[in-house]
């Protein structure tokens, strides 16, 4: 088992998924986490210390309990966490004259590294820093540097090493060999996670746990939920009951879909919810972004409980919290600004008092569609493309209302219909389509057209942290363009986004 201690950079969660991908079961904990807390993990055989945007040589900067040095496992830094090794092993770090940002080529300088066990000479790796190494840590050497840095360290007699580029990163050519070097051969870990394991003992537990009790789930329609649902539904058949709130901007047709999709694939109840009225009076005259989160999320909240209170015998809440989830909402590393309120959904009132169950709170998003092919979930319903919350209503710009949401139902069914029909839908991460607030000229046959604007986007990313979109092949957009114009009323013209993260976000809300 290994821990990664967080210093808040934006790879964090790609290091983890690195070492899960090696079979290897990781968990992320902050940085300042106590060595009695890391002492309670009896499996432990290497520690990871990540990245961050901090300095070392910051009077606030972040450290770890220097204790975690003396216990006998293997531990590696990765850029900022080399950089606090070479401090606390009496080394200098200082601000680099030539910093380096993107790719870089390295060259080993120590072959017989068990870090750079068949990793070649020269090879080409990320860096992402400002700072860099200007002294050796005490009884470290040098095992690798690049043009401006030094750029790989190792001590000479106990197991801990330094990287200054990001091994986790896909542009680091060999990354991913030289972490399997640490954690096989360094840290010798043994290959014991696996998602069989993990689902049987799941559904063992959660028959333990909740004997002959009752068990709600809210249901989105989205693959963490109805993974949720499908392990548990395993484990407890229809003592579990799953209630799905149609909140009206849901895609088109989508609360039938999922309806029927969960009936014919689950043997467990389940519950419509139609609050789409609901819904739509709160939203009247509400145009910001963030002020319609909050309303859409409070509103689902009330809807949920009162579904919810209907089910007074249920002893537990059920949830497809993930492991993304759970480490964002930790405070781990450095504060993050809020762009976008993500978790707009806020806890449910006290006086419900359910327990959690949360069967999915240590898996990646990856992990969790893996288990949903294990379970037997359909294709489509595992790989479709994340949703929003607060669906269709940030993708109606400014003011939502049913009419607005009628419209863009239509044109995003078709933009999804053709990515399917052309095969390009599971190439792509997210596509999908925004109605703009503004009205353009435009000619139909002898006729002058004042209508609504559409912009398609489709993304490509591995973790939504950055994207870029999607070069869509010309003759497929002009094929939904025409598609749109003439089968959707009250839309004359449609443009691509082809904006990357960042500096856009995903959603345009
Ligand atoms: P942005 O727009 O921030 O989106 O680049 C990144 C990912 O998050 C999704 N997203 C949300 N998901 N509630 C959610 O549950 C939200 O309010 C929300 N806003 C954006 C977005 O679809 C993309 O996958």
């Amino acid at each position: 088992q290994i821990l990664i201690l967080d210093f808040g950079s934006q790879y964090t969660q790609l290091l983890a998924r690195r070492v899960r991908e090696a079979n290897i079961y990781t968990e992320v904990l902050p940085f300042d986490t106590s060595i009695e807390k890391i002492k309670q993990y009896p499996l432990l055989k290497g520690i990871i210390l990540s990245g961050g945007p901090s300095s070392v040589y910051l009077q606030n900067a972040y450290k770890i309990d220097s204790e975690i040095l003396n216990l006998d496992i293997a531990i590696l830094g990765v850029c900022y966490g080399m950089q606090l090794l070479t401090q606390y092993f009496e080394g200098a770090v200082e601000l680099a004259n030539e910093q380096e940002f993107g790719k870089a080529i390295i060259t080993i300088d120590d072959k017989n590294n068990p870090l750079f066990r068949n990793i070649d000479t020269n090879t080409q790796v990320w860096m992402s820093h400002a700072d860099h190494v200007t002294k050796l840590p005490k009884d470290f050497k040098q095992i690798a540097h690049s043009n401006a840095s030094i750029a790989g360290i190792s001590h000479i007699t106990k197991p801990i090493y330094g990287i200054q580029f990001h091994a986790e990163v896909t542009h680091s050519l060999q990354g991913k060999e030289m972490l399997e070097n640490f954690l096989y051969d360094v840290a010798k870990c043994t290959k014991d996670w696996n998602l069989d394991d993990f689902i049987e003992e799941q559904i063992k537990e959660i028959k333990e746990i909740v004997q002959d009790k009752q068990v709600i789930l809210g249901l989105s329609g989205g693959v963490d939920s109805s993974v949720a649902a499908a392990i548990i539904g395993k484990a407890i058949g229809k003592q579990l009951t799953c209630i799905f709130v149609d909140t009206g901007l849901l895609r088109k047709n989508e609360s039938h879909e999922v309806m029927k999709a969960y009936e014919t694939n689950f043997d467990i109840n389940i519950k419509l919810v139609n609050a789409s009225d609901l819904f739509f009076s709160k939203l009247k005259n509400i145009k910001e972004p963030e002020a319609k989160r909050k309303v859409i999320g409070k509103c689902f909240i009330d809807v949920f409980t009162n579904a919810a209170r209907e089910y007074k015998d249920a002893d537990f809440l059920a949830q497809g919290t993930i492991y993304p989830d759970v480490i964002e909402s930790s405070s781990h590393g450095a504060s993050s600004k809020t762009i976008k309120s993500h978790h707009n959904v806020g806890g449910l009132p006290e006086d419900l008092k359910f327990k959690l169950i949360e069967p999915l709170r240590n898996l990646f998003k990856d992990e969790v569609r893996q288990v949903g092919f294990k379970l037997g979930l359909p294709e489509e319903m595992i790989n479709r493309h994340p949703f929003p919350g607060p669906g269709l209503g940030i993708r109606v710009i400014e003011e939502v209302t049913r009419d607005k949401v009628a419209i863009l139902q239509e044109v995003d069914a078709i933009f999804i219909k053709k990515l399917r029909d052309w095969n390009l839908y599971n190439s792509v991460s997210q596509a999908f389509v925004t109605l703009l607030p503004v009205k353009t000229v435009g000619v139909m046959g002898d006729n002058r057209t004042y209508d609504y604007v559409v912009a398609l986007r489709s993304v490509n990313t591995i973790d939504f942290m950055t994207a870029t979109s999607t070069h869509l092949p010309w003759e497929f957009l002009d094929e939904v363009v025409n598609e749109i114009i003439n089968k959707v009323d009250n839309v004359n013209r449609v443009v691509y986004d082809v904006t990357s993260k960042p500096p856009g976000t995903i959603e345009w809300e």
